[in-house]
C-alpha cells in the first residue's frame, strides 16, 4: 500500500481551489506518487465558504476553526491558504503539533513573524514549504539548469517584473490585499515576492536594495458580502470607500552577494499586463529571457554562436525538460498555473516522504521577508539598505 498523508486545509478561497486541484491531480501526473494525499478536512472562518469548500474541493469534512485541524491527530499536513495575517499563528501551532506545513506566500507580515515560523519548524523537525509556485514552471527550472551548467557564464545583471492590471481601476474594491494589517505590504508582498523568489533561486542571495514605492489609488470601494473580490466590480464606484495603506507599485535595484546587479518592478496597476512575470538575465557568455505569459518557452542566446547566427532562440519545454516525465508527452501542449501547483505538491510530499528539506522552505520565506523589509525601509529612507542576515535557531 502506498503511504498516505492526510491534509487539513485552512482557507477555502482562490488558493484552496488551486491546492485542492493539485492534491487531486498530482498522482495522475507523477506516478508512482511519492505518497497519496488525502483531502481530509477544510477550515474557513466563513461557514458558507467552509461548507462549499468541503463539497467542491473534495474534503471529507469542514469546520470554521483551524484549531480543529491542528489538534486532529489524524492530520499530517496543514496547508495554509488563508490571508497573510493568520499564516504565523496557524503555522506555529501546526509545527508545535508535529504537522508538516505548506504555507502560501508571502510567508508572514514581518520578518519577526517569519523567523518565529522558521524556528518553530526547526524545533519540531517538521518539513515546510512556502508556495512560491512560479519557480516550478519547467522553463524556470530549465533556466536554472543552463545557469548551473555555466551556459551563460558569470551572471552580470538581471531585470525582473511582475505586472498585473486587476487593481488599475479605481472601482476595484478594497480587498484584504490593500489592508496592511491583513496583507503586510501591497504589490511588493503580493506579487513582487514571487519575482524575488525566482531571482534569488536563479542568481543568488541579495545583499542590498534601493527602492521606491507608490500608492496610486488611495481610497477604494468597501466590499459587500463575505467573499473577497478582485478587479473591476460593477456598481462598486458608488460604494462607501476605505483607505489603502499599502503600495500599488514598487521597484528596486538589487546588489547580489555574488556581485550581480539587478532591478525588480511589481505593480497591479499596469493596464494591459495580466500576469506578466518576466526575467532577463545577462551573463558573460549569454542571456536568458522568460515570460510567464508564454510559459512553455525559454529564450536563450549564446555568445559562442557564430556572429551571423547569434540571437535569442526559443526552447519549448516538454518531456526531456525538468518534470517532463510526469507532465505531458509532447512539448508545447501547454503548461498551466495548475501544473506549477501540482509540481509544488509533488515536491513537498517527496521531501516529507524522504525526510529532506523542501525548497523553498520557511527559511527561504523568512529570507524573502528580510528582503521585503529592506525594500520598505529603503523606500522610506530613499537610501540603499542592506538586507539583514538570517538568524538561525
Ligand atoms: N501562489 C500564488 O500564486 C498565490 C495567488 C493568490 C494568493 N496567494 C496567497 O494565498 C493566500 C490566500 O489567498 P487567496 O487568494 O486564496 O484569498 P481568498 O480571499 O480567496 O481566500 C482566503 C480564505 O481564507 C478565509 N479565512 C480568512 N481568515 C481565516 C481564518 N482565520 N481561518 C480560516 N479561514 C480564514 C477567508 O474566509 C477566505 O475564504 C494569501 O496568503 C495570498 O497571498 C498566493
Amino acid at each position: 500500500m502506498m503511504k498516505t498523508y492526510n491534509v487539513g486545509m485552512v482557507g477555502a478561497g482562490f488558493m484552496a481551489k488551486a491546492h485542492s486541484i493539485a492534491y487531486a491531480g498530482m498522482p495522475m501526473f507523477f506516478w508512482p506518487a511519492p505518497a497519496m494525499p488525502v483531502r481530509k478536512r477544510i477550515a474557513d472562518s466563513n461557514p458558507e465558504a467552509a461548507m462549499a469548500g468541503q463539497e467542491r474541493f473534495g474534503f471529507q469534512s469542514w469546520t470554521t476553526d483551524w484549531r480543529d485541524l491542528v489538534e486532529d491527530p489524524d492530520i499530517d499536513i496543514i496547508d495554509i491558504c488563508a490571508p497573510n495575517n493568520v499564516h504565523a499563528e496557524i503555522a506555529i501551532a501546526a509545527a508545535n503539533s508535529g504537522k508538516h506545513v505548506i504555507c502560501e506566500k508571502p510567508l508572514a507580515l514581518t520578518p519577526v513573524e517569519a523567523r518565529e515560523m522558521y524556528f518553530a519548524a526547526k524545533k519540531n523537525q517538521v518539513k515546510t514549504m512556502v508556495a512560491f509556485n512560479y519557480r516550478r514552471t519547467p522553463a524556470v527550472q530549465l533556466a536554472k539548469k543552463y545557469i548551473e551548467e555555466g551556459a551563460i557564464g558569470k551572471i552580470l545583471d538581471f531585470h525582473g517584473t511582475y505586472l498585473q492590471d486587476w487593481s488599475a481601476a479605481p472601482s476595484s474594491p478594497l480587498s484584504w490585499r490593500f489592508q496592511k494589517d491583513i496583507c503586510g505590504s501591497g504589490a511588493l508582498g503580493d506579487i513582487g515576492t514571487h519575482v524575488v523568489d525566482m531571482l534569488r533561486f536563479l542568481v543568488g542571495d541579495f545583499h542590498s536594495v534601493h527602492a521606491r514605492t507608490a500608492t496610486y489609488i488611495k481610497q477604494r470601494p468597501l466590499q459587500t458580502g463575505a467573499a473577497d473580490r478582485l478587479g473591476n466590480v460593477k456598481g462598486g464606484e458608488n460604494a462607501p470607500k476605505g483607505t489603502v495603506n499599502v503600495d500599488d507599485y514598487c521597484s528596486f535595484m538589487v546588489n547580489c552577494k555574488n556581485g550581480a546587479y539587478g532591478t525588480i518592478e511589481a505593480t497591479r496597476n499596469a493596464w494591459g499586463r495580466n500576469n506578466f512575470i518576466t526575467f532577463e538575465i545577462h551573463g558573460t557568455e549569454g542571456s536568458i529571457y522568460f515570460n510567464y505569459e508564454h510559459r512553455d518557452e525559454l529564450q536563450v542566446c549564446f555568445s559562442k554562436d557564430a556572429d551571423d547566427r547569434r540571437g535569442f532562440r526559443t526552447v519549448y519545454t516538454g518531456p526531456s525538460h525538468p518534470y517532463g516525465e510526469g507532465l505531458w508527452p509532447i512539448p508545447a501542449l501547454g503548461i498551466g498555473y495548475t501544473e506549477t501547483k501540482i509540481i509544488e505538491i509533488y515536491d513537498f510530499l517527496h521531501a516529507i516522504k524522504e525526510g529532506q528539506e523542501a525548497d523553498p522552505c520557511f527559511r527561504d520565506g523568512y529570507a524573502i521577508e528580510l528582503i521585503a523589509d529592506a525594500v520598505i525601509k529603503s523606500a522610506e529612507t530613499r537610501s540603499w539598505v542592506d538586507v539583514a542576515e538570517i538568524e538561525e535557531p
